[in-house]
């Protein structure tokens, strides 16, 4: 048996861990040979395609704690929607299939968040690959699974960068705003706010007011402490709606921005001075946290099992301390929301922070 594996959108701390598990379990545990490749389904499209020999990684235990991934990822270049040279876009999702049986694969394992995954399923009902998907993305927004590979260690990273604002937010009697990634769920927001003791989380998934925001704060230098700290999601929109973005690509708008637009509004109302701390890519880079490698390599073992047992179009998820797999239908719903009633949520609440309040309509994959 030929195996290939690719990871594809957005790098996160995990992926190298995920690779390693789906050599050692292939190449010790059943005799494939493995092959990763390229840059995603862009490594496909290549004649020849771009792969990397695996095998040899056997050995290369330095992969459980590399960042980033070695094979290389795009977040954009959909195959069925490629951009050409002269602006135009075509479809060259034939390609991608030519690559895979130039490669004489048996399987591939597509380690993305669900526009890969989605992408992914479809070039395999097309070409008839056989396909399983290991779930990764900071944002932890694939449906049907707890955790997503790179979601703990890009949280981690905004809770330190909490404990870090706090001491320098109470010596300067200043509001900090910290402005955390999570595309269009507040997943990171409300995990690292409740760790790190955000006295305000804003999260696309909730409503708020920024009246009711600054009277927050004020109420919380009438009880004597002249600091405070917010966390915010860098899809939450301004008061009257407005998505806040940084600029675009060719395909898809990037969030940016709704920070120093928070820090401007509140500085007004409550004349406290305000600094904000964008965090950016620094969530995506890094060691991966314990939770991310046991995660990574528990989906790695379980996605090439299932290909011994000639299951496919199945997600390898986290439930429950388990590994399980599921439909990759039931994965390309859309993005996960935050549960308005999770209990992190009222948790949060429960500790005084402000979070706004649940959408007369609660927020949905479908609405966002
Ligand atoms: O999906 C992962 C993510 O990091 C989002 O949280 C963020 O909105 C986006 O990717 C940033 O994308 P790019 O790397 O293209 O700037």
């Amino acid at each position: 048996m030929r195996i290939g594996i690719l990871t594809s959108g957005g790098d996160c701390a995990g992926l190298n861990a995920a690779i390693l598990a789906v050599v050692r379990r292939a190449v010790l545990g059943y005799g494939w040979d493995v092959v990763g490749i390229r840059q995603g389904t862009h490594g496909l499209m290549q004649d020849p395609p771009a792969v990397i020999p695996l095998n040899d990684y056997v050995n290369n235990d330095g992969m459980l704690r590399l960042g980033g991934t070695i094979l290389g990822t795009i977040n954009k270049g959909d195959p069925f929607h490629y951009p050409m040279p002269d602006g135009s876009f075509d479809d060259v999702s034939d390609k991608v299939i030519a690559g895979y049986r130039a490669l004489g694969l048996d399987a591939l394992i597509g380690v993305g968040g669900d526009g890969s995954m989605a992408i992914l399923h479809r070039l395999a009902q097309q070409g008839g690959l056989n396909l399983v998907g290991i779930p990764k993305t900071i944002d932890n927004d694939l449906a049907q699974t707890e955790y997503s590979v790179g979601f703990t260690t890009a949280a981690n990273v905004a809770v330190e960068a909490l404990d870090r604002l706090q001491p320098t937010a109470a010596s300067h009697d200043r509001i900090m705003i910290l402005e955390v990634m999570g595309r269009d769920a507040g997943h990171i927001a409300l995990f690292a706010g409740l760790a790190g003791g955000a006295d305000a989380i804003l999260m696309p998934e909730m409503d708020y007011s920024i009246d009711d925001l600054a009277e927050h704060c004020l109420n919380i230098r009438k009880r004597g402490r002249h600091h405070a700290l917010v966390i915010v999601a860098e899809a939450v929109r301004t008061d009257t709606g407005e998505p806040v973005y940084q600029g675009a690509d060719d395909q898809k708008a990037r969030y940016g921005g709704i920070g120093h637009w928070l820090a401007d509004k509140l500085g007004e109302r409550t004349g406290w001075e305000t600094r904000v701390t964008v965090l950016g890519h620094v969530q995506r880079g890094g060691i991966p946290s314990p939770r991310d490698r046991v995660i990574a390599t528990a989906f790695g073992v379980h996605a090439v099992d299932l290909i011994a047992q000639g299951k496919f179009d199945r997600v390898v998820a986290w439930s429950q301390r388990k590994v399980i797999d599921v439909a990759m239908t039931d994965v390309i719903t859309g993005p996960r929301l935050v549960d308005t009633d999770d209990a992190m949520v009222s948790t949060a609440i429960g500790m005084g922070a402000y979070l706004g309040h649940p959408p007369k309509h609660k927020r949905t994959a479908a609405t966002v």
